[in-house]
């Protein structure tokens, strides 16, 4: 039986900040006790915080390793590593890898490249070797108006540690590109085009939803039930949108793009996913609805790091700071989206939950992790 104590820290509990001691045995918590004393042995915390570990529902990370500069490749197997080592040290100890399926079948346009399954063999492989610091599972993203959507997501079987399914359709003009002129921006950046160069790229893509879009939903949503994968939705925009979303089954909503469609996920209960970045940054880089109006409004449950790993516990303290309650921040990062994935044995600083913590302190309100384990074990 191994041992350790964590004393004298600030313990962020599922409703409230405690001064106290964490128990932990065999990377389990077996005791939260209030004081603060530190017994002989124990690890005095010098009254910093302690919280779960994060857990992560969306993040497009791995893509930055995989490809760190634009048309520059990186070995698979180093960009996991990499990756892994990266969340281990924002305090994100349970992550849902969003690998994109469905791709551009004729490769000599400018399209989606297929990536998705042979990135999955690496997390997956990584993870039977125990070479990982972080509990992984795959996020199938399906980008529904792709050629190649259904095909790739039948080389995903339930043995592959699959939690979340999620339903993208990126066409320009609606949902998270309803405003084409910060797209426009985004695709002269990307590839280079002229004006012309993004008619064309618009065209094309509108053609494809008109031939793939609601057959690849259905089968994207039975795929979803057959795999025993949470299903989510992905920048809703109307109250159509989420009934629509509700009715197959959606249950979480990533960034829903209005407060209308915000307020529709609330009434259909759903979980709403938010962009850390956006609190980060005040706004939606897309110039959609910010997250700081939703979360005024009690629309926002959970925060996902998206593209920049380090920003999940720094949004989240904002919040906290900002509704003068740190554990309601560190809820939306943690027991939310525990609860959101149906874990029940993480999320939580509880008697019988995972070791999993991550230890802060505050310096002019930004958080600057100093240590994280994962069942009890440390892993930065
Ligand atoms: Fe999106």
């Amino acid at each position: 039986m191994t041992e350790t104590v964590f004393a004298n820290a600030k313990i962020i509990t599922e409703d409230s900040v405690v001064q106290g001691m964490v128990k932990i045995v065999d990377g389990i918590i077996s005791a939260v006790d209030t004081g603060t004393s530190v017994p002989s042995g124990a690890i005095d915390c010098e009254s910093d915080y302690i919280a779960p570990g994060l857990i992560e529902l969306h993040t497009d990370n791995l893509e930055r390793h995989l490809s760190p500069r634009p048309r520059v490749n990186w070995p698979k197997r180093a960009a996991v590593l990499g990756h892994d080592r990266e969340l281990a040290g924002a305090g994100i100890t349970t992550v849902f890898d969003a690998l994109r399926v469905g791709s551009e079948a004729d490769q000599k346009r400018k399209g989606y490249v297929k990536y998705a399954r042979e990135t999955a063999d690496n997390i997956l492989d990584l993870m039977r070797q125990s070479a990982l610091k972080v509990s992984h599972y795959i996020h199938l993203r399906a980008e529904l108006c792709t050629d190649t959507l259904v095909e790739e997501l039948h080389e995903f079987s339930s043995n592959d540690h699959i939690g979340l399914v999620s339903l993208m359709d990126h066409t320009p003009g609606q949902r998270q590109f309803r405003d084409t002129a910060k797209l426009r921006v985004y695709l002269m950046g990307k590839h280079g085009y002229d004006d012309a160069g993004v008619e064309a790229h618009i065209a094309r893509l509108k053609e494809l939803q008109s031939l793939y879009l609601e057959k690849h939903r259905a089968a994207t949503v039975a795929y979803a039930k057959e795999v025993g994968a949470v299903l989510a939705s992905h920048d809703d925009t109307t109250a159509d949108d989420v009934s629509a979303s509700a009715r197959e089954g959606v249950t979480v909503a990533e960034f829903p793009t209005t407060s209308e469609a915000a307020t529709a996920c609330r009434a259909h209960g759903q979980y709403i996913v938010m962009g850390a970045p956006n609190i980060i940054r005040g706004g939606s880089h897309s110039g959609n609805v910010a997250a700081h109006d939703l979360a005024n409004n009690g629309l926002l449950d959970i925060l996902s790091s998206d593209y920049v790993p380090a920003s999940l516990l720094n949004a989240a303290v904002s919040l906290g700071m900002l509704m003068e309650d740190i554990a309601a921040g560190i809820r939306k990062v943690t027991a939310v989206p525990a609860d959101a994935t149906g874990f029940d044995d993480r999320g939580r600083i509880a008697p019988g939950k995972r070791a999993d913590l991550v230890r802060f302190s505050l310096h002019d309100g930004l958080p600057m992790i100093s240590s994280v384990w994962v069942r009890g074990t440390r892993v930065s």
